[in-house]
């Protein structure tokens, strides 16, 4: 019998994914920054501006009571700057609809700027052990070549089916926070969209695409 989903990512994660990165830390603050700057901009670029950033804004009450146009500087280079707006006014709300301590319910943490139901899900299960899922772009293809989800992935009942899907494979609260690494980083190595290292995945046994030859037909393209 194969182990479940979830313990053959984190086995295979112990020796093949990331361990080293700055916000692999359990503070909210760290955490959310951190998945904001990385949602538009690779791991290699990130890193000299997430250090900046926390020497200039060690914690929310300094970026909260900051002039926009400092946070703004600081994430000059970074591009898509809606997310310092958004970081920004989601700091003045922390400080002000939630005293001043990060949220931890995940529905208290998407109610903030910039902070959708993946991220908020992702920040939850880094800082605080939240079985919450993750459903970004990688784990959307992982997920319907694993299971073969057929249709289009905006449509109101496949997204509902997969998060519905996501969270029935969530692993014990104390194993989520290397659970979630794992599902970015299968989707970001391994799972990928041309070319799928499916003979190197550790759900190569019941992968329903992989069974059938049709990795590369999934998860099916976006309507023109
Ligand atoms: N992309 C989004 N979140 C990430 C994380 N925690 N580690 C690496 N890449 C990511
Ligand atoms: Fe993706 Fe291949 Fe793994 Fe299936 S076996 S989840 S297609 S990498």
């Amino acid at each position: 019998m194969t182990e479940p989903f979830s313990q053959r990512l984190l086995r295979w994660h112990a020796p093949h994914g990331r361990h080293d990165l700055p916000w692999q830390v359990n503070d909210p603050y760290r955490v959310w920054l951190s998945e904001i700057m990385l949602q538009q901009t690779q791991v290699i670029t990130v890193i000299p501006y997430y250090a900046r950033f926390l020497e200039r804004f060690p914690d929310i009450a300094s970026l909260a009571n900051a002039p926009l146009d400092d946070v703004l500087a600081l994430w000059s280079g970074l591009g898509y700057y809606t997310r310092a707006r958004n970081l920004h006014a989601a700091a003045v709300q922390v400080r002000d609809r939630f005293a001043g301590v990060f949220p931890r319910s995940p529905d208290d943490i998407a109610s903030l700027p910039g902070i959708g139901r993946s991220t908020a899900a992702a920040i939850a299960a880094f800082s605080y052990n939240t079985q919450a899922a993750i459903l970004d772009g990688n784990v959307k293809r992982v997920l319907s070549r694993w299971a073969s989800i057929e249709g289009n992935l905006a449509s109101k009942a496949i997204e509902n089916s997969m998060w519905a899907l996501a969270e029935s494979l969530l692993p014990a609260a104390a194993d989520m926070p290397a659970y979630t690494q794992a599902l970015m980083d299968l989707g970001a190595t391994v799972c990928t969209p041309k070319k799928p290292a499916c003979l190197a995945c550790p759900l190569q046994d019941d992968c329903v695409a992989k069974r059938e030859g049709r990795q590369l037909e999934l998860p099916w393209p976006k309507p023109k």
